[in-house]
C-alpha cells in the first residue's frame, strides 16, 4: 500500500468511506481500525508519511488528509451511534426473553356448581331446561297455588315491572311452564336467576341464582324424592355426609320438608322441598288422580358460600380478580 501514491491513497480511503454507513457491529469496529487505527490505520499511515514528501506536495495532502480524518470521524461516530440505538431498541423485542404467561380464565365459582348439581341430575335422567325472568304474576303466584294476599306476593319483597308483571321471585314458576307444555314423565332440573325486593348485605342478595326440580310421573312418592336427594347429596358433598328431611309449608307443596345437610357440628339447610300440591297440578292440566310428582328449590350461592367457606355473598357478585383468581385452576 506504501507503494501507492498519496493520491491512490486518498481514493481507496473514500471508497471505503462509503462502506461506514452500511457497515454493522464487527465490520464498523473493524473499519474504525483499518482507517484510524494507530499503528496500521490507512490514514495514519497518510498521515506518517507525509514527512517524506516534498515540502509543496506535503501541505496539500497534509491538508486532504486532516479534511479526510475529520469526515471519517464523524461518519464512523454518526453510525456507531445509530447501530447502539438500534441494538437498545431491538432489545425490547428480544427473541430471546421469557414470554409473560398467558391470562386463564376460570368458571365462576357460581357457575361451577349450577353445572356440577345439573350433571348429578342428568344422571338421574333430569333434562336441563330454563325459562323467563319477568314473569306474570299469575306463573309466580297464582298457578303455583300462592294467593295474591300472600306476603311472598307482597310489593314488600317482589320487584314488579309494571302491573301484574315481576321479576320472578324463585324459579318454581318454570314448573308450571314445563307441566302445561309436556305430558308427565316430566324430569327437569332449572337454573336461573331470581330477584327479590331485599338488602345486599353479607347474607342477602337482590338477585341470586335458584335451581328448580320437578318430577312428575305415576307412583312418584315422597321415597322417590327422597332417593334422588340422597343420591345428590353424596356425590356432591361426601359419601358421609348427613342428610336430614324437615317439615315446612309451601303453598305448592304438600307436605313440604326443607333439606339439611349436617356440617360441622350443625344441621345447614339446603334447600326447600316437597311433593307437588295435587291444585298445583290440576292448575296446569294435569291429573292430579293419575299423576304425582316432587319438587325441590335450592340456593347455588349458598351452596357456593358452603363448599368454600366464603363469608359474604357480595364477593360472589363483585367480580373482584383478586377473588375470582383463587378458582382458577
Ligand atoms: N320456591 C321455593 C323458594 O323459593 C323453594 C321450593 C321449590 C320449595 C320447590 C318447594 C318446592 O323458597
Amino acid at each position: 500500500m506504501s507503494e501507492q501514491s498519496p493520491n491512490d491513497q486518498f481514493l481507496a480511503v473514500e471508497r471505503t468511506i462509503g462502506e461506514i454507513q452500511h457497515a454493522d457491529g464487527a465490520r464498523l469496529a473493524e473499519l474504525r481500525v483499518d482507517l484510524l487505527g494507530r499503528k496500521a490505520g490507512r490514514l495514519t499511515q497518510i498521515l506518517r508519511s507525509l514527512s517524506s514528501l516534498p515540502s509543496e506536495e506535503r501541505r496539500v495532502v497534509g491538508l486532504r488528509a486532516n479534511d479526510l480524518k475529520r469526515e471519517i470521524e464523524s461518519a464512523l461516530a454518526s453510525r456507531e451511534s445509530e447501530v447502539a440505538s438500534r441494538k437498545a431498541s431491538k432489545q425490547v423485542a428480544d427473541l430471546t426473553m421469557p414470554g409473560r404467561s398467558a391470562w386463564r380464565g376460570a368458571i365462576h365459582p357460581v357457575t361451577a356448581v349450577v353445572d356440577e348439581i345439573c350433571e348429578i341430575f342428568r344422571d338421574l335422567g333430569f333434562t336441563r331446561v330454563s325459562g323467563p325472568e319477568a314473569e306474570t304474576q299469575e306463573y309466580n303466584f297464582t298457578k303455583l297455588n300462592i294467593s295474591l294476599d300472600h306476603p311472598a306476593a307482597d310489593m314488600q319483597d317482589t320487584m314488579f315491572l309494571s302491573p301484574g308483571i315481576v321479576m320472578r321471585t324463585h324459579t318454581s314458576p318454570v314448573q308450571a311452564r314445563t307441566m302445561e307444555q309436556y305430558e308427565p314423565p316430566i324430569r327437569i332440573v332449572v337454573p336461573g336467576l331470581v330477584y327479590r325486593r331485599d338488602a345486599f348485605d353479607a347474607s342477602h342478595a337482590p338477585v341470586f341464582e335458584q335451581i328448580e326440580g320437578l318430577v312428575v310421573d305415576e307412583g312418584v312418592s315422597f321415597v322417590d324424592f327422597k332417593a334422588a336427594i340422597d343420591f345428590f347429596v353424596k356425590r356432591f358433598f361426601s359419601k358421609t355426609t348427613a342428610v336430614r328431611f324437615r317439615p315446612s309449608f309451601f303453598p305448592f307443596t304438600e307436605p313440604s320438608a326443607e333439606v339439611d345437610v349436617k356440617w360441622g357440628d350443625g344441621w345447614l339447610e339446603i334447600m326447600g322441598a316437597g311433593m307437588v300440591h295435587p291444585a298445583v297440578l290440576e292448575n296446569c292440566g294435569i291429573d292430579s288422580e293419575r299423576y304425582t310428582g316432587y319438587a325441590f328449590g335450592m340456593g347455588p350461592h349458598r351452596i357456593t358460600m358452603l363448599r368454600h367457606g366464603i363469608p359474604d355473598i357480595r364477593l360472589l357478585f363483585q367480580n373482584d380478580m383478586r377473588f375470582l383468581g383463587q378458582f382458577v385452576e
